[in-house]
């Protein structure tokens, strides 16, 4: 029988990919995608993909169509408690019949991420963090960082494998660059964010010397890791990591804030939208306030251009074989400017 593969945030950036990925390289698989919304064309695009209306906050939807998969791929919002409990619930009825099951998790590196420290930011901290080496202290981050409401559900989860035949992996990458292959949003969070608040303040920017570095991966480079575990579940999920020890980060290269804002700021006074590519220091109280759309992370713009997160993807290069090869950033940055201004 071919395998049920239940995929979530199919019209975002990341889990849009996810299911392109997936559709194009396992067309032998049996996808359903809960969708909220059904974006022009998918149906033509994606005849053999099975679409289950609902959105995050229908629980009984989410269960039963998790319960009717052997794989679920939660992406789309990656705190989001309620959605995450009624497929984790739903896979423990299914795996209860048919074990074991199997959750793939989004979140993202924000949650090792040094903005809430007491430390000065736009500086570079010597932290770089191994899923492998530092799972320990990954796991029990505190109350309060980016996503960890959700790690410690899918922790706890995870813990229970043996009880449940649920197994669990959370993939957690860096920033994501390139452009998206799903049938919906194809820019990614971080450039087209920067590009918005320098088209109000004129120039590019960073806090304090700009050397805070933050780790980034192409999203065709984490779609690798995507599949590697996608195909591991399907084959039992023997050999890649599952459970207390299922925990993938994906970076494959690191950027420093002013090296972002030196690049961002020569495209943009390339495209005419800002007459000064000289990236300029603006004082971090004001870069702290810039992001107002998240009430409950006001220092979102702390996190976002003045903080360290860096991470190396230790174990997906152990068990997926993980080799990045695609473009870099650098190459990448000016079209993924010119998507984000075209938004
Ligand atoms: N992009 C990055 O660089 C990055 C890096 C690391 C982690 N992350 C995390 O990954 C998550 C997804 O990021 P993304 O860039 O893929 O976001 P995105 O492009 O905005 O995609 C969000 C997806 O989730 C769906 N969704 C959101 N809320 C929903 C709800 N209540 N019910 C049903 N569907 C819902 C959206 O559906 P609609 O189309 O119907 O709105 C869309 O398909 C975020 O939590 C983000 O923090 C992102």
């Amino acid at each position: 029988m071919a395998p049920t593969i239940l995929v979530t945030g199919g019209t975002g950036y990341i889990g849009g990919s996810v299911l392109n990925t997936l559709a194009t390289k396992h067309p032998e698989y049996e996808i359903a995608a809960l969708l909220r919304r059904l974006p022009e064309g998918f149906a033509s695009r994606y005849p053999n993909i099975k679409v289950i209306n609902g959105d995050y906050d229908s629980y009984d939807i989410i269960a039963e169509a998790a319960e009717n998969s052997d794989v679920v791929v939660h992406n789309g919002n990656s705190d989001h408690e309620p959605s995450l409990k009624a497929l984790i619930a739903g896979l423990k009825r299914r795996a209860s019949r048919y074990s074991p099951a199997f959750l793939i998790h989004l979140s993202g590196s924000g949650l090792v991420a040094d903005w809430r420290e007491d430390r000065t930011p736009g500086t570079r901290n010597s932290k770089t963090w191994s899923d492998i080496g530092d799972l320990v202290e990954i796991r029990s981050r505190p109350r309060g960082e980016l996503h960890q409401n959700t790690e410690a559900i899918l922790a706890a989860a995870a813990a229970e494998e043996e009880k449940t035949g649920v197994k669990i992996a959370v993939i957690c990458p860096p920033d994501i660059y390139g452009k998206g292959s799903g049938p919906g949003k194809v820019a990614s969070i971080f450039i087209p964010l920067y590009v918005s608040k320098i088209k109000e303040t004129g120039r590019a920017f960073y806090a304090g010397e700009g050397e805070n570095r933050r780790g980034w991966v192409h999203i065709e480079d984490l779609m690798q890791v995507y599949l590697g575990l996608v195909e591991d579940a399907v084959a039992g999920g023997k050999n890649a990591d599952w459970g207390t020890q299922g925990y993938y980060f994906a970076s494959s290269q690191e950027a420093s804030q002013k090296e972002i804002a030196t690049t961002t700021g020569k495209v943009l006074e390339k495209l005419g939208v800002i007459t000064n590519a000289e990236p300029l220091s603006l004082p971090t109280a004001e870069i702290d306030t810039m992001i107002k759309v998240y009430p409950q992370y006001p220092l979102l713009g702390r996190y976002l251009f003045a903080s360290n997160s860096r991470t190396t993807a230790d174990r997906a290069t152990k068990w997926l074989g993980y080799k990045p090869s695609a473009p870099s950033l650098w190459d990448t940055v000016e079209e993924d400017i010119t998507t984000a201004l075209a938004e």
